[in-house]
């Protein structure tokens, strides 16, 4: 789609893949938070699709925030230690907080993000993210949702960039070889 053709190589995930899949994380994280309060916390700019289908798919009220996070110093992302761009807009003690998260690659930026949630006092915090790179983890994060587990190779698409580029796309794809030279 979209006047990208040549650059992928090949969509791992249609549109319908991802939006009957989100649904059923949907319907899932409706039944495991009824009649509780739920905050849906996204991380900036990974999350955006996956935000705007999930908390749409809902039949109830949820109240989203937004986190922007980066790794520290130059060179590799992903090192662990992450700085905070922007923060939390809400307080969020007392409350049920879902990350939702395009991605977990090697699960440093989610192992991070949710011991920092944790020292705000919540009431719970779980994590839902789309996709999973088992082979790629250096942590071990507890997913409760993960919409599917992928192989180690660079994906675009539905939010994922390649230097800011690709997000926009509705697939997920993998890039052309051509394209990282
Ligand atoms: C990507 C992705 C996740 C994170 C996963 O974000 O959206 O947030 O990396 O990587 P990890 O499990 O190895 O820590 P990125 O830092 O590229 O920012 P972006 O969401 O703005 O693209
Ligand atoms: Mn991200
Ligand atoms: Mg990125």
């Amino acid at each position: 789609p979209q006047h990208v053709e040549g650059d992928i190589e090949k969509v791992l995930l249609t549109e319908d893949d991802i939006q009957n899949r989100v649904s059923e994380m949907a319907a899932e994280i409706e039944r495991d938070y009824e009649g509780k309060d739920v905050l849906f916390v996204g991380v900036l700019k990974g999350a955006i699709m996956i935000m705007a289908d999930l908390s749409r798919r809902l039949t109830r009220h949820v109240e989203i925030d937004w986190m922007d996070i980066s790794s520290y110093g130059s060179g590799t992302r992903s090192s662990g230690v992450v700085r905070i761009i922007k923060d939390l807009d809400m307080d969020i003690t007392g409350r049920n907080v879902l990350v939702v998260e395009d991605i977990v690659d090697t699960g440093l930026t989610l192992s991070w993000l949710v011991s920092n949630l944790r020292s705000r006092g919540p009431a719970s915090v779980e994590i839902c993210a789309l996709l999973r790179k088992p082979e790629a983890a250096k942590t071990a994060v507890d997913v409760r949702y993960v919409g599917f587990d992928i192989p180690n190779s660079f994906v675009v698409g539905y939010g994922l960039d390649f230097a800011e580029k690709y997000r926009n796309l509705r697939v997920i794809a993998t890039l052309a070889p051509h394209m990282y030279s």
